[in-house]
């Protein structure tokens, strides 16, 4: 079967269509056969090697995010084969030793969740890393009722889940987003967009920040002191005396909050969206178009 391999860490071109032997489920595991693949930040920057810690070595295949139907299961398994799933690889945890970017995954039944009827693979492909991300965000960030918050990225996967997420929970959420996307973040319920080109030191202060692009220092005028912000990657740290709290958080499995999640999508009251699919063959060019700007949505990989 295949799968697309990083042999070398480089340029979209490294991304190579390669046969595997076919998976096989191990105790507690079920295989999946994937039929989307979505295409993250971090995949770019995994297939560049820069990966967090000692993470995976080459060869290694990207991807966490993954929709598909299961095909076998191993002793212990509860899933049915046939039964159409979306799950995700926590890649980092697991140093690339499987990615998603492959015709069929074996992984363990807990990575896994039964996918709503009606919601198609492409779309399910878009939601694990990045919804779950933006939730545990808001989580930790933890605003006060009905507090105005600040998210950055808002035109993007995990800042425009943030957006949707703070604005049902009651907040005032004020996104920046990519030039042009104005329309599609006020539809998911920020009260105030602006453009990428704000200028902090002009829009007043926010106790509660979401950094999803991470922005990073230029923002820090727009933190009340004693105020948060949360990056999704190392910034440069808020100097001590701005009173500022300032975290990287990583994203973390948490299967019964990725159902909700994915039911919520299902359900039509989380709003996700795909820019493109590409085979398997053209990884490399669904790598060129994810780190092109302003291409609203995720590129996804249909193996
Ligand atoms: N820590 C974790 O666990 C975790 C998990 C998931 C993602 N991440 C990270 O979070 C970041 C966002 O991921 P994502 O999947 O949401 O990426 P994405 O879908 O590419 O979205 C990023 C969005 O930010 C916009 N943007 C770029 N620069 C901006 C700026 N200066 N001001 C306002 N908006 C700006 C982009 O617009 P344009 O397209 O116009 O540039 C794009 O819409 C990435 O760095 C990713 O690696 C971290």
């Amino acid at each position: 079967m295949r799968v697309v391999e990083v042999s070398e860490p480089g340029g979209p071109d490294v991304l190579q269509v390669v046969q595997r032997p076919e998976p096989q489920p191990g105790e507690g595991e079920v295989v999946v056969a994937v039929e989307a693949a979505g295409v993250n930040p971090t995949d770019l920057a995994a297939r560049q090697g820069m990966t967090v810690g000692d993470s995976a070595r080459p060869p290694y295949v990207l991807g966490w995010d993954f929709a598909g139907t299961a095909v076998s299961v191993g002793p212990g398994a509860q899933l049915r084969p046939g039964r159409p799933v979306v799950g995700m690889v926590p890649w980092y945890a697991e140093h690339g030793r499987v990615g998603a970017y492959a015709e069929r995954i074996a992984v363990p039944e807990s990575w896994v969740l039964p996918r709503p009827d009606g919601l198609g693979a492409v779309e399910a492909a878009t939601i694990p890393l990045n919804a779950l991300t933006a939730a545990q965000l808001l989580d930790l960030l933890a605003p006060p009722p009905g507090a105005d918050v600040l998210v950055t990225g808002a035109s993007g996967a995990v800042g425009g889940y943030a957006v949707q997420l703070a604005a049902q929970a009651g907040h005032r959420v004020t996104a920046v987003a990519g030039t042009g996307d104005e329309e599609w973040v006020r539809g998911l319920g920020a009260a105030v967009v602006l453009g990428r080109d704000t200028d902090y030191t002009s829009i007043g202060t926010f106790g509660s920040v979401v950094d999803a692009v991470p922005v990073g220092e230029a923002l820090f005028p727009a933190v009340a002191p004693g105020g948060t912000v949360l990056s999704t990657r190392p910034v440069t740290e808020a100097p001590a005396a701005a009173g500022i709290t300032q975290r990287v958080m990583l994203v973390e499995l948490d299967l019964p909050l990725l159902t909700r999640l994915v039911g919520e999508v299902a359900a039509g009251r989380l709003r996700t969206r795909v820019s493109s699919t590409f085979p398997l063959e053209r990884a490399a060019d669904a790598h060129r178009a994810a780190e092109e700007h302003g291409r609203r949505g995720k590129a996804v990989l249909e193996p």
